[in-house]
């Protein structure tokens, strides 16, 4: 980490535990959403920290983007990933937004006053995106979306939203890339989704009936859209990457504080060697995914961007926070399996994470697809 890092680390270590950590317990069992949180956050700089400072942004890299997201995870995933959704919308805009675009939606996103989804999914499309429903159809001035987006965090709380809809025929190639305004008339939300984590970040369908969109909101050109979602889930899958070490991070810290005051035996059961080579491998598995997350932000800061780092990093961090936040729980054995402490929350909230933004199987067929490319052109 160079000094800058250290320097935002400490910055959000202290924030977060006086803003954030106090309220998680709470707010996971009632799913409150504190947007004067995420608007701190804003204010501190890092809603849109690896935006332009001419849009607002702290012009900072990937790699200072992922050490911030790390940290805020260590104690809330629910704000981390508010977060780095909105970073995802933002990075939409500025990579393919025209001026007009930028200026009008980007400030108040990085500013914090605002947050951004990103509606790709749908009922009969989650894994395979290219085949969406939800039409756009032309019309004087605009398009008419039509159909259902469903699983979209922050749905409801945000005030932008990245929307892919079909223009064209089937396939990834009919699909235009739209930016949609709350309040849009014909746009509505569905039920809150009962999450078995990330309770406090709201997640809920996106309806739209005739919702008018005017052309000066299609993003790049009709038929982009497929390919904007993927640009931004590369990068997206490093910042979800990033979330999944802050969250395996805090949960070790949590086991091997505990495991050296808890007696068992006469002893700290930190001492027995059955524990000592979990968190051996809790450890080494934690770094192994922070030195993915950095290498994979790295290339993208470097102008090298690769999907195949990006997929390794976003499937090795995730598997890791699940795996070191169940081992966590068995250390603290009856209590961690209670709400007295945070584990139990930390492993619900670790499952998701190998879910969304590409499953990790998805994340498998991004990895071969490029394997088989490697070998068959050299
Ligand atoms: N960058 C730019 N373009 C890309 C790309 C990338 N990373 N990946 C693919 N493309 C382009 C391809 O080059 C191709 O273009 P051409 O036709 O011109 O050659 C086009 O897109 C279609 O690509 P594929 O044929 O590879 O597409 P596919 O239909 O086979 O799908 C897939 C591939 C990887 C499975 C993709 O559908 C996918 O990633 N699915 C998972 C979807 C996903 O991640 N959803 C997450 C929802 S969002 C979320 O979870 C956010 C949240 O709220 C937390």
């Amino acid at each position: 980490m160079n000094e800058l890092q250290t320097e935002l680390k400490s910055q959000l270590e202290k924030f977060c535990l006086a803003k954030i950590e106090p309220f998680m317990e709470h707010d996971d069992e009632t799913e409150e959403f504190r947007m004067s949180i995420f608007t701190e956050l804003g204010q501190l700089g890092f809603c849109g920290i690896t935006l332009p400072e001419e849009y607002g942004g702290a012009g900072l890299t990937y790699g200072d983007c992922a050490v911030a997201l790390e940290e805020i995870a260590k104690y809330s995933v629910a704000y981390s990933v508010t977060t780095s959704v909105s970073i995802m919308v933002q990075s939409i805009i500025n990579d393919f937004g025209t001026a007009k675009q930028k200026a009008a939606f980007l400030p108040s996103l990085t500013s914090g006053s605002e947050i951004g989804a990103f509606c790709l999914s749908e009922s009969s499309a989650g894994s395979d995106a290219g085949s969406l429903k939800t039409t756009a159809k032309k019309v004087e001035g605009g398009y008419n979306l039509n159909g259902t987006k469903l699983w979209i965090t922050s749905a409801g709380i945000a005030k932008t939203y990245i929307v892919m809809a079909r223009t064209g025929g089937e396939g990834s190639k009919g699909i235009s890339a739209f930016i949609v305004r709350d309040g849009a008339k014909g746009l509505s939300f569905g039920k809150k989704e009962k999450k078995m984590g990330w309770r406090a970040s709201p997640t809920r369908e996106v309806i739209f009936e005739n919702c008018f969109i005017p052309d000066e909101n299609l993003l790049i050109g009709e038929g982009e859209g497929f390919k904007v979602a993927m640009a931004a889930l590369d990068k997206g899958r490093i910042t979800i990457g990033a979330i999944g070490v802050g969250l395996a991070q805090r949960a070790l810290d949590e086991s091997v504080k505990y495991s050296l005051t808890r007696q068992q035996f006469n002893h700290p059961i930190f001492e027995f060697q059955g524990l000592q080579f979990m968190m051996a491998d809790m450890a080494c598995e934690i770094e192994a995914s922070r030195l993915l997350v950095q290498e994979a932000a790295r290339l993208y800061d470097a102008g090298t961007p690769n999907s195949k780092i990006a997929s390794f990093a976003k499937l090795k961090s995730t598997d890791t926070a699940m795996k070191v936040t169940t081992d966590a729980v068995q250390i603290l054995g009856g209590v961690g399996y209670t709400r007295e402490y945070p584990l139990e929350r930390f492993m619900r909230d670790a499952k998701v994470l190998q879910i969304v933004e590409g499953t990790n199987q998805v994340q498998r067929v991004v990895i071969a697809r490029q394997l088989k490319k490697e070998y068959t052109t050299h």
